[in-house]
């Protein structure tokens, strides 16, 4: 029987040991964990997306405040409200939801965040951290930290012996995906568009992480049988079937093709996208752990 791996509830647990790690900062330290996010423009996912940021945080018992900027927003205001969050020491995570309008340099507003308080794990130190494999001080970025999770559910801490392949290379998942697959021992490839027979190569992965955004793009005859395959594509596409102008939203694993080949397959919705968020939680209550000089929990 296949696993279809749970991200709701592996979300969940997350978020009841980050509930109780606030708790217990608060009642020994006297102060919650803050997180501000920061909004510029009006793009309807980007705000649904930081509205359900902003109401777990307040569920998980955290500071959580929200700036919303508008579109016309210059680099110089966005760059001097980050200035602000950086120095004010009730806010321990800065989060400035991507993308950002085309007239700002999102790298620089990036790496102008205080290392200690990115908890998107997108500020090169974080990076540089994570690829030196540093896991004591650093922040790791959520979507791959929470994809992990699942991994280590199914494998375990060791991944010594399998071979891991990332399906994408970007910074915000991609290659921090393969960094953690490799600090747990795995054999890792990265493959991307440029990528020959890339078929071929997901065939040798006993884990299989897609990110590429093209919808069911992974095939069945891609999947070494007994995998596990981690699916962290979103694509909308129309359904028809659910009535005329409908959407619905799916991987970039054909699920319904993979899933009896596959040993444990994530789904989606359901599967890494409910892990994202939780991680932000997580790296808000490490943040402020530190802070306050505090060994940090781990997740
Ligand atoms: N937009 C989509 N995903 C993300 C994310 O993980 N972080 C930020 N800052 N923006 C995003």
């Amino acid at each position: 029987m296949t696993t279809v791996i749970d991200g709701k509830q592996a979300a969940a647990s997350v978020v009841a040991a980050v509930k109780d790690a606030a708790e217990k900062l608060e009642a020994e330290a006297g102060r919650k964990p803050g997180l501000a996010v920061v909004i510029v423009g009006d793009d309807p996912a980007s705000h649904a997306y930081v509205n359900s940021k902003g109401k777990m945080a307040k569920q998980c018992g955290f500071k959580s405040v929200q700036h919303t900027l508008p579109e016309e927003t210059s680099q110089e205001t966005l760059m001097a409200l980050v200035a602000e969050l950086n120095a004010d020491p009730e806010i321990d995570g800065i989060l400035v939801q991507l993308p950002l309008p085309k007239h700002l340099n999102s790298d620089a507003v990036i790496q102008s965040i205080l290392p200690e308080k990115d908890v998107d794990g997108l500020h090169v130190v974080n990076a540089g951290k994570l690829a030196t494999g540093d896991m004591e001080t650093g922040l790791v970025s959520c979507t791959p930290a929470g994809a992990m999770i699942l991994v280590r559910q199914i494998h375990g801490n060791d991944l010594s012996g399998l071979n891991a392949l990332v399906i994408g290379r970007s910074n915000l998942f991609g290659k921090p995906m393969a960094q953690l697959l490799l600090n747990a021992n795995a054999t890792v490839t990265i493959a991307h568009s440029r990528s020959r027979d890339l078929a071929g190569i997901a065939r040798g992965a006993d884990i299989l992480v897609a990110a590429v955004g093209r919808a069911e793009m992974v095939k069945a005859d891609w999947v070494k049988p007994g995998a596990t395959v981690i699916d962290v594509g979103i694509n909308r596409v129309p359904a028809p079937e659910k009535g005329e102008g409908k959407n619905k939203l799916v991987g970039d694993v054909d699920f319904a093709e993979c899933a009896p080949v596959a040993a444990a397959i994530s789904p989606v919705p359901g599967g890494v996208g409910p892990m994202t968020i939780a991680m932000l939680m997580a790296n808000t209550v490490i943040a402020a752990y530190r802070a306050a000089g505090r060994q940090a929990p781990k997740f």
